[in-house]
């Protein structure tokens, strides 16, 4: 037998008066679909912010930029800060204002969306495929000449090469030359042959290489780390020297990252590190201790947070909070509670954070506010439309993720 749902809820309601009837479903409103596109206003408290909220405390954030600054500078060498951490043009043009040679992109669509916001210099750490990105990419550069791209194969650099004279522009070019497996041109004989076909180019500029060296960063322990960036990247440096003896210009030779952004001004004629994750910091670089031993790296502060709510006290040594893995991404390492160093939280589930503790610092409520560090930094900040600025307790200014989800 099919009922109608009227003849249901009529034939429920009548029959007994407790039964529960449900409001008449009218679907969903543009609000419930897009969700809240309209964010807090500068000036609120921060516990006015409702949640999960992303935060940065604008006193650690300028302190970590200026420390960078400071180092390199002190290094003789330059910063061009990786913008794939906080796609964020306001932060960017923080770096900038505090010396920065220009911003690093990792995807096309990202660098295009900086760029447009005001970031005048940029260089992309990744070849782009198929030919129609490639194509892109020259209408980008003809559009903003600080542009640069980069090229790990030779069908690239020619389809490059194509792309430019197409768009009536020649490109700058730097040659990724692989540390490791992941990507980029192995060094030695294959990657000069690569400089020698860009620079052979009518449309291309060669204007040197990139080594990133991703598998190092994390190595627990600063002596253990640099002899190991030190040793991985030789013969990177060793293709450097050639291509330069050879009259190949190296005017770049750029890598580097928050892990290493004090080790690679020892490899002769390297010219910038590429450093993101040092303006935030996350659970995954504090867990890598520090240059006089400690387990905590404390190079640089902890500035982003996600402000979060307790919304379930009710059973004994557990909390829920209302921030999960659609607030925080990867779960692993954990996600760190300020203030609660005992607590074990755990993102694993959508909507939901939740903790086991044997001891507590102090009585969490229901409604209370938490600050999470977050267990990877670029990932949780790709989660968010705005970035709240904070300093001390007040919303100082709000920061739109101007590359969100820009990910091809
Ligand atoms: C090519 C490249 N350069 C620089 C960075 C920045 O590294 P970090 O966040 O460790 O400073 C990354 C990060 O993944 C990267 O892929």
């Amino acid at each position: 037998m099919t009922t109608t749902r009227r003849a249901f809820v009529g034939a429920s309601a009548a029959a007994a008066a407790h039964v529960w009837v449900p409001k008449p479903v009218t679907g969903y409103t543009a609000e419930d679909i897009i969700g809240p596109v309209t964010p807090h206003r500068a000036g609120i408290s921060k516990s006015e912010l409702e949640t999960p909220a992303l935060c940065v405390d604008l006193d650690k954030l300028e302190r970590n930029i200026a420390k960078m600054q400071r180092t390199a500078n002190a290094n003789k060498i330059g910063v061009r800060p990786h913008a794939k951490t906080h796609r964020c043009a306001a932060i960017g043009k923080l770096q900038m204002a505090a010396g920065a040679l220009g911003l690093c992109a990792a995807k096309l669509s990202e660098a295009e969306a900086l760029l447009d916001a005001g970031i005048p210099n940029m260089l992309m750490t990744t070849s782009n495929l198929p030919a129609s990105k490639i194509r892109k990419a020259m209408q980008l550069k003809k559009r903003f000449p600080g542009f640069i791209q980069a090229v790990d194969y030779s069908q690239n650099a020619l389809d490059l090469n194509a792309a430019a004279r197409e768009a009536g522009i020649s490109a700058d070019v730097v040659i990724d030359v692989a540390v490791g497996t992941r990507s980029g041109i192995p060094p030695g004989e294959d990657a000069i042959r690569l400089a020698q076909l860009v620079d052979k180019q009518p449309n291309l500029k060669l204007r040197g290489l990139l080594s990133y060296d991703g598998g190092v960063q994390h190595v627990a322990g600063f002596a253990t780390r640099k002899e190991r960036a030190l040793a991985a990247i030789e013969e990177n440096a060793r293709t450097q020297q050639r291509m330069k003896a050879s009259g190949l210009n190296t005017e770049i030779f750029s890598g580097g990252g928050t892990g290493t952004y004090n080790i690679y001004h020892l490899v002769p004629d390297f010219t910038d590190v590429q450093v993101g994750s040092y303006i935030f910091m996350d659970m995954q670089y504090i867990a890598i201790g520090n240059a006089d031993g400690q387990p905590v790296y404390d190079d640089f502060e902890p500035s982003l947070t996600v402000l979060a709510t307790v919304v379930n006290n009710r059973f004994p040594g557990r909390l829920t909070t209302d921030a999960g893995a659609k607030a925080l991404t990867i779960n692993v390492p954990r996600a760190g509670v300020i203030g609660e160093p005992g607590f074990d939280y755990n993102a694993g589930s959508d909507e939901f954070g939740s903790i086991t503790f044997k001891d507590a610092r102090k009585e969490w409520k229901m409604g209370d506010r938490m600050e999470l560090i977050v267990p990877h930094c670029d990932p949780a900040v790709n989660l968010y439309d705005y970035i709240y600025a904070t300093r001390q307790d007040r919303v100082e200014a709000v920061w739109e993720v101007t590359a969100r989800g820009h990910s091809q």
